[in-house]
């Protein structure tokens, strides 16, 4: 039986967060429908963040509200504490990633909030999505490098990973929010990782700002990791993170799996056809 992997699209979300210039909300659905049609089975939408932080994102309400939804694809939408989260379940979604880091730094820069206070935000959202049953998952950022403090030591990295899974969370994302892990970086760490934990529980999150990602996402797949965040085109990046370009594209992750012979339930031509619509409307 061929092996799944389940890519992550994160697209309209990581990387239509960082485009200055405005795209409008119908671009936006049919971009997002155009992924749902090429079987992404999960979808990161958007975000339910302060506007005023993200003003990319400010019409999160609109395109949930449009877009189609598939029984067979997870939608998913970013939320940093419990006014995006009830946001979120008021807009139809199941399906919610967190998101706090490794550094104290790029956390204070991103999310206003040390670590601690990042987690004092999960703890006070903790019993809605308890009640209401949502499925959780959670980016730890700069798991390698800062673009603040430079070099992250794994125990930085272990500490919150503890802490996530003492709060029930479905997945953690491990995110190279800049790009610089290199492979050796990778490994390293999520040897440490998988002598603690079960690799069921980890995704990658990787920039490609230094084409080191197609590398890193190999050796993650030769550990064990079946769930991978892209988006297509290889667009975005995070605007608290200068210098960081956008995902690795879901393009190569797609044609890394199939060449490996797993099977990621996405049609590469149909693919072809978000991305290029994408990349259509940022240029134009
Ligand atoms: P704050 O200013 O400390 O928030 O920001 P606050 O609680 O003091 O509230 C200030 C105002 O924001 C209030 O409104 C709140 O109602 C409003 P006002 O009274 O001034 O009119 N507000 C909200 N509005 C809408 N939705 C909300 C919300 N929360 C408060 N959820 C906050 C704290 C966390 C809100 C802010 O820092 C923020 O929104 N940060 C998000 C930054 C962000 O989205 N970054 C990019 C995503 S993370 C990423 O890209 C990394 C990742 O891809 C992984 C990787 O690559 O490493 C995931
Ligand atoms: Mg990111």
């Amino acid at each position: 039986m061929i092996e799944p992997v389940r890519i992550v699209e994160v697209g309209p979300r990581d990387g239509l967060q960082s485009i200055s210039q405005p795209i409008s909300t119908e671009n936006k659905k049919t971009y997002i429908d155009l992924l749902t049609e090429a079987g992404c089975p999960e979808i990161e939408v958007t975000s339910f963040v302060s506007p005023k932080w993200v003003p990319q994102l400010a019409d999160a309400k609109e395109v949930s509200a449009l877009i189609k939804r598939d029984d067979d694809t997870i939608y998913t939408a970013l939320v940093p504490n419990k006014i995006g989260l009830e946001t979120a379940i008021d807009n139809q979604y199941q399906s919610v990633a967190i998101f706090t880091a490794a550094s104290e730094t790029f956390s204070q820069k991103n999310t206003n909030a040390s670590i601690k206070g990042n987690f004092e935000r999960f703890e006070d959202m903790h019993p809605l999505w308890k009640e209401t049953n949502l499925r959780v998952r959670a980016y730890i950022s700069t798991c390698w490098v800062c673009p603040y403090e430079g070099d992250i030591g794994a125990e930085a990295v272990i500490k919150v990973i503890q802490d996530l899974i003492d709060l029930g969370i479905h997945e953690i994302s491990l995110g190279d929010t800049v790009g610089k892990a290199t492979p050796d970086d990778v490994e390293y760490l999520l040897n440490i990782i998988l002598d603690n934990w079960p690799v069921e529980l980890f995704a990658l999150h990787m920039h490609d700002t230094y084409k080191m990602a197609a590398e890193n996402i190999t050796i993650g797949l030769g550990v064990g990791i079946r769930a991978i965040d892209s988006s297509t085109g290889g667009i975005g990046g995070c605007p608290y993170a200068p210098g960081a370009k956008g995902n690795i594209s879901t393009e190569t992750v797609v044609r890394i799996c199939h060449e490996q012979g797993f099977d990621t339930g996405i049609n590469i031509d149909k693919l072809k056809l978000a991305g290029t619509y994408i990349q259509s409307i940022i240029q134009s």
